[in-house]
């Protein structure tokens, strides 16, 4: 671990390549590519194999008059400062290696990073308020404290719930930004990306790709101004980071960095490497806890002790499934699955959404929006499908009195419900 010298060539070379290398950005690759490369791509010519972790908080220079200029030019344009970037506030090397990934994977000009996904949100709604455009119109469920930031309004945004095709009727001269979560937290509920970006004409859609992650599906390509992560999840991959990021075009970038710059809800360099490590790996991890997902989707939308199946059509490593019995004894009842909040790490989680992570949503709000008190969600990870399978059998218990016959075998393939209306309901 070191920081590189600021003024030195290298690290000239360090910063500049970081936002510059054309040779490689126009050269089209595979995802699975970019997973490992991108963000790297300077680090040979450095002789370097490991990306470097700046920790600096400050980047020393004798020429003050420069860095005035330098100033102006990102309060200005919110482009980030050729070289060393003054303060650790204006941006970090280590975290501009995630953001030129992410931006990368999403298929956008630039990538935004904060210290979470809710700092990420928290500054997207800054940007659009600071032009006077505090009226946001977004579709449930979303992530808990998504909709509770909008529904208190504690940025002083006023929100409209509406479903997809309540949108265009919905947007008002004010109207700053449209949100959708597809899937949606927790019921896995999708939208039609292109279709909600073309009803939302010239208001910036905001889709949160938390979920799908860019293996899955690429917001952007369908007309979502911006992409949210909570990188939290599935980009850092092993529940040891908190982070979040906009991926977006270079104009909306800059506003993005100027708020981040003003409020300070800066990512730290360690969590910016992590990030960057848990990319390499992303595809690989999601296609397999996606496999794995579909074949337990597959096995409880069989199972006579589960009402309700949830499980998105694009795939991904998250299921949601409502239960005949006490979802609270599901939870008490799991030994390798580990009864948590959160999301996207190797291991497998599972949560129930009334208790926690969409406890803060109005009761009433909550059930409207299709989480039923009963509803379980698991995110699953990278364990052996039959180990997981084995300790759900265990959690799930007996079956309820007139659901039918318990049955242990595995039930025949292509069993899986999918979100469609009544298709995933097995009462
Ligand atoms: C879909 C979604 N968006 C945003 C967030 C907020 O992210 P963070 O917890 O990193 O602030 C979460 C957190 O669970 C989430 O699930």
């Amino acid at each position: 671990m070191f920081s590189l010298p600021p003024m030195d060539s290298a690290s000239r070379e360090a910063y500049d390549g970081m936002h510059g290398y054309d040779d490689v950005r126009t050269a089209p690759r595979a995802l699975a590519t970019e997973a490992v490369h991108a963000g790297r791509d300077d680090l040979a010519r450095q002789g370097l194999h490991a990306p470097p972790i700046d920790l600096s908080t400050t980047y020393p220079s004798y020429d003050s008059r420069g860095e005035a200029a330098r100033i102006d030019a990102f309060a200005t344009t919110g482009a980030e400062p050729d070289g060393p970037p003054v303060y650790g506030r204006l941006g970090n090397p280590t975290v501009a290696r995630f953001e030129t990934a992410l931006a990368r994977l999403e298929g956008t000009e630039a990538a935004v990073a904060f210290a979470s996904g809710m700092a990420a949100l928290s500054a997207v709604l800054l940007v659009r308020a600071s032009m006077g455009l505090r009226h946001v119109v977004a579709v449930r469920p979303l992530y808990g404290c998504s909709d509770h930031l909008l529904t208190a309004g504690l940025l002083g945004s006023e929100v409209t719930w509406t479903d997809p095709a309540g949108i265009a009727e919905a947007l008002r001269p004010d109207t700053g930004l449209v949100m959708v979560e597809s899937p949606a937290n927790p019921t896995l509920a999708e939208v039609d990306l292109r279709a909600v970006a073309h009803a939302c004409g010239s208001v910036p859609l905001l889709a949160d790709n938390t979920f799908a992650t860019p293996v899955l599906q690429r917001p952007a390509e369908q007309g979502a101004r911006l992409v949210l992560h909570s990188a939290t999840k599935y980009l850092g991959g092993h529940g040891d980071v908190m982070a979040g990021v906009v991926a977006c075009d270079e104009e909306f970038a800059g506003r993005l960095r100027q708020i981040r710059f003003a409020t300070g809800g800066v990512l730290h360099p360690l969590a910016g490497y992590l990030l960057l490590r848990g990319l390499s790996t992303l595809p690989v991890r999601v296609r397999a806890a996606s496999a794995t997902a579909a074949e337990l989707a597959r096995r409880l939308t069989a199972d006579p002790r589960v009402a309700r199946v949830h499980y998105p059509r694009i795939g991904g490593a998250m299921i949601a499934f409502e239960v005949h019995d006490d979802p609270h004894e599901v939870i008490a009842g799991v030994r390798l699955i580990t009864p948590a909040v959160s999301l996207g790490s190797v291991d497998t989680l599972i949560q129930h959404p009334a208790s926690i992570s969409h406890r803060i949503v109005d009761e009433g709000d909550r059930r409207d929006a299709g989480v039923s008190d009963r509803l379980l969600r698991m995110s699953v990870g990278l364990e052996d499908v039959e180990d997981l399978w084995a300790d759900l059998d265990r959690a799930l218990g007996r079956p309820a009195r007139g659901t039918g016959p318990y049955q242990h075998a595995a039930p025949p393939r292509g069993a899986t419900s999918h979100n469609e209306p009544a298709a995933a309901s097995r009462h």
